[in-house]
């Protein structure tokens, strides 16, 4: 079975084919990052009318790196939540389309269960061990943070063991550059930034220790009251302090995920989501890992970051099952998976 996957949840067009042994054949992703970055963050309307500009060209292109024909395709997946909805539903509006024009199947897939099974893609020239379920994820990008034990591919077997209260953790390395005047995306210039700096001349507290919880909205506002007592600041007081956040912010995945491996002995844990891009984290989970006689399985920097080749492995696995969503599929900005952490602060 070859699946067509499309991803248009926030500010990446993607489109994807994959086999249902997780064999991508093609996966083409086009950014918006660009057209975003003087705005320091995504903005709805425009992602909207950029996935309509380019979401024909970016399937046809997956299908012609594929070698294959809309014929040729066995089933059509597509994102149908969480994300920015009117995003969202360019995809979905795409992936009717062309099911009902080409006579083929739909499913919409849960973006986060892409997340947490992009794990098991096989690229070309890839060789890398895959684990075997159970496994335990963190799952942290742009917009969710969160710890899932994960049994099997199905959405009901994915359970969120903590998450963070309030800002994501990519979201908070966006915000914490954005105060620091780096450019948007911040993440990946602060894992740059970082490798030149001094991660001890910031004096910053760990959110939350000793639960499977995070807070990184506070760790953004010590960084910020350490900025505004000690600035202007060189460049590279700039990097000591990338350095110092980071570390944090890493130490804090990583040894949360550890923790939540421990608590449910589960021997496999897992990366998922663009701040697994970042240096420190796969380092310091790879470590975390061994020293608790664990094995860290951390993807391929194109299966962390948003792509449609998880997406159309997701669905594949939905397919598989015999499960099918007709053209009433809707996009929604919600995921199905139920959330133990609520967001705010105070007691629970
Ligand atoms: O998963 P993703 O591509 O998009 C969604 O949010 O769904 O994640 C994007 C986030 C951004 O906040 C970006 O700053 C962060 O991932 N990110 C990183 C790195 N690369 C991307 N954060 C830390 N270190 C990186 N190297
Ligand atoms: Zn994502």
């Amino acid at each position: 079975m070859i699946v067509l996957g499309i991803e248009t949840s926030c500010d990446e067009t993607g489109a994807a084919i994959v086999r249902e042994d997780g064999v991508v054949l093609s996966d083409v992703v086009l950014s918006q990052i660009a057209l975003h970055a003087p705005y320091g963050g995504v903005v709805p309307e425009v992602a909207s009318r950029d996935h309509v500009k380019n979401i024909g060209p970016v399937v046809r292109a997956a299908l012609a790196a594929a070698g294959k024909t809309i014929d040729d395709v066995d089933a059509i997946a597509v994102t149908a939540r969480p994300g920015l909805v009117g995003a969202l539903l360019v995809g979905v509006q795409v992936a009717k389309g062309l099911a009902f024009a080409a006579d083929k199947p739909l499913v919409g897939v849960d973006h986060l269960v892409g997340h947490l099974l992009a794990v098991f893609l096989k690229r070309e020239g890839e060789t890398h061990d895959v684990p075997a379920f159970p496994f335990v994820a963190l799952l942290a990008s742009g917009g969710h943070s969160a710890f899932y034990r994960v049994d099997g591919p199905d959405p009901s077997l994915c359970t969120e063991l903590g998450a963070t209260r309030d800002d994501a953790a990519g979201e908070a390395f966006d915000k914490v550059a954005k105060l620091l005047g780096l450019p948007y995306p911040g993440g990946p210039e602060i894992d740059r930034r970082a490798l030149r700096g001094d991660a001890t001349k910031v004096p910053l507290k760990a959110p939350m220790p000793g639960t499977l919880e995070m807070s990184f909205s506070g760790l953004k506002s010590q960084v910020a009251r350490w900025v505004e007592a000690h600035g202007p600041l060189d460049d590279a007081a700039v990097d000591d302090v990338c350095a110092s956040f980071q570390r944090v912010a890493t130490s804090t995945l990583a040894d949360k995920l550890v923790r939540a491996a421990r608590q449910e002995g589960v021997k496999a844990v897992v990366l998922g989501g663009g701040v697994a891009a970042n240096r420190e984290l796969r380092a310091r989970t790879r470590e975390g890992a061994a020293a608790h006689g664990m094995t860290a399985f951390v993807p391929p920097v194109k299966s962390c970051t948003d792509n449609a080749a998880m997406i159309a492995y997701a669905g594949a696995k939905r397919f598989e099952r015999g499960e099918r969503d007709g053209f009433s599929l809707a996009a929604t900005s919600r995921t199905c998976l139920p959330r133990s952490t609520r967001k705010g602060r105070g007691a629970r």
